[in-house]
């Protein structure tokens, strides 16, 4: 097992360049299960939740292979259409196969996905989007059993414009016949890139980022593509509140600064400086801010749900008080106790939490329980009195890849170590 150690005390100085987001590559693997031909993938970061969705792609008949950080992946040989309970259990993301397996398969059996527990994450508008494509789909003993023979485009209207669903419903509509429009959409900038990559590969898609996307069906993916996807907004979120908690200065390479609007108007309220050029944000913090007073994590471009924990361990020693609403997933709060456990004044009741700020944290042992509410939990362990322990950190290592070298780069004392 694995853990962090930190030393608080470090201002943060210098500059990183930001990986390639997540939770654009893993629709984007998913979606290379309908290519009939080579994808290659540029600056594909190894997050451990980037093996899973590989071993995955494997499982099914494509060929991976990794050259640095390139991912190619030949699709031509894929012949699986199910996936393993193991292998679904292991990443919410998953869900992600149905679509796609759909649409190449035109069968497909997936388990009830796994991933971070934050809360009750059901999969009925992935289900009842599918189904008015004309699949049919048993639910039993815990797996997911489709048919797509009959499947053809029409107007689907989303219940809630959830992410994952989205992303599903855009990539099953490719391969099928005639014209699906998708209604009251999720507007990610990862379903823009979805977007992007698939008609890359010869897809016709239009609309991502409104409320609306539009696909013509076509009869083939099977074009040779090469693609970067975006950069991680989240990471970039994280390391600003980082150098927001501890204070100094640092230049973040490699984002896209309109991705983290929301954030940036936050940090700037509460009297950091940041400089924006292009892909760059230089950020300046003096140490102690004042509070947030009140956020609330909604969809983009609303403050994203996968900040709210590193925004807690920042409102933990902001002057002030703040409330933090969680209107995303209702138990996303696995981190305060462990907050708590540091110093933090927190009180919660149903999906909200009240923060009162204050001078000093002090290190204890933690245990990350999800895999951002882990990250909020380093960035707590940078300021802490003394020294922090973090456990748990598989649940980091889905979605930041060596976290501890980033933040070390940043002049952060933080090293991994085995126990
Ligand atoms: C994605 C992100 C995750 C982020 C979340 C919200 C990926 C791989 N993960 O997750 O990091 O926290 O968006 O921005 O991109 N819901 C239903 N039924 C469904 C689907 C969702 O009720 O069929 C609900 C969920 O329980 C949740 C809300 O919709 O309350 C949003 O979920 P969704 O947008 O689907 O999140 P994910 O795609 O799982």
């Amino acid at each position: 097992m694995q853990r962090f150690y930190i030393k608080s005390g470090n201002s943060l100085k210098g500059a990183l360049t930001v990986d390639t987001a997540k939770n654009a590559l893993l629709p984007i693997l998913a979606a290379s299960i309908m290519v009939e031909g080579e994808v290659t993938i540029l600056k594909a970061t190894r997050y451990s939740d980037i093996d899973a969705m590989c071993d995955i792609l494997s499982y099914l008949g494509a060929v991976i292979k990794w050259q640095e950080d390139t991912l190619i992946i030949d699709g031509s040989g894929i012949n699986g259409s199910d996936i393993t309970l193991s292998q679904s259990s292991k990443l919410r993301a998953s869900i992600f196969a149905l679509g796609p397996l759909l649409a190449r398969q035109k069968i497909a059996k997936v388990a009830y996905p796994g991933g971070c527990d934050i809360g009750v994450r059901p999969i009925d508008i992935h289900i009842s989007g599918l189904k008015a494509m004309g699949a049919h789909i048993i639910e039993k003993n815990g797996f997911i059993y489709a048919n797509g023979k009959n499947m053809k485009g029409g107007d689907i209207a989303l219940s809630f414009p959830s992410v994952g669903a989205t992303e599903n419903l855009m990539m099953a509509a490719v391969l099928t016949k005639g014209k699906t429009r998708l209604f009251n959409v999720a507007k990610e900038p990862e379903i823009v890139d979805l977007q992007a990559f698939l008609n890359s590969c010869g897809a016709k898609i239009s609309g991502a980022g409104s409320d609306c996307i539009t696909i013509e069906g076509v009869k083939r993916l099977n074009k040779k593509v090469t693609y970067q996807a975006i950069s991680d907004r989240i990471i970039t979120g994280t390391h600003l509140l980082a150098c927001a908690m501890c204070g100094g200065k640092i230049t973040l390479n490699n984002v896209n600064p309109s991705h983290n609007d929301a954030l940036i108007s936050y940090l700037r309220k509460s009297a950091c400086q940041l400089d924006i050029k292009n892909d760059k944000i230089t950020m300046k913090s003096q140490g102690r801010l004042k509070s947030f007073g009140e956020v609330e994590t909604a969809t983009y471009p609303g403050v994203p749900t996968d900040l709210q924990a590193q925004i807690m361990a920042l409102q933990c020693i902001s002057e002030g008080s703040c409330m933090i609403v969680e209107n995303l997933f209702e138990s996303r709060f696995k981190h305060v106790p462990e907050l708590i456990k540091l110093g933090g004044d927190i009180r919660c009741k149903n999906n909200i939490c009240f923060i009162s700020g204050k001078e000093k944290l002090y290190g204890a042992t933690v245990l990350a329980k999800d895999l951002r509410g882990g990250a909020g939990l380093v960035l707590a362990g940078l300021v802490a009195d003394g020294y922090t322990t973090v456990e748990g950190i598989g649940y980091i290592d889905r979605g930041y890849y060596k976290l501890e070298n980033q933040l070390r780069l940043l002049g952060a004392d933080i090293t991994r170590e085995e126990f």
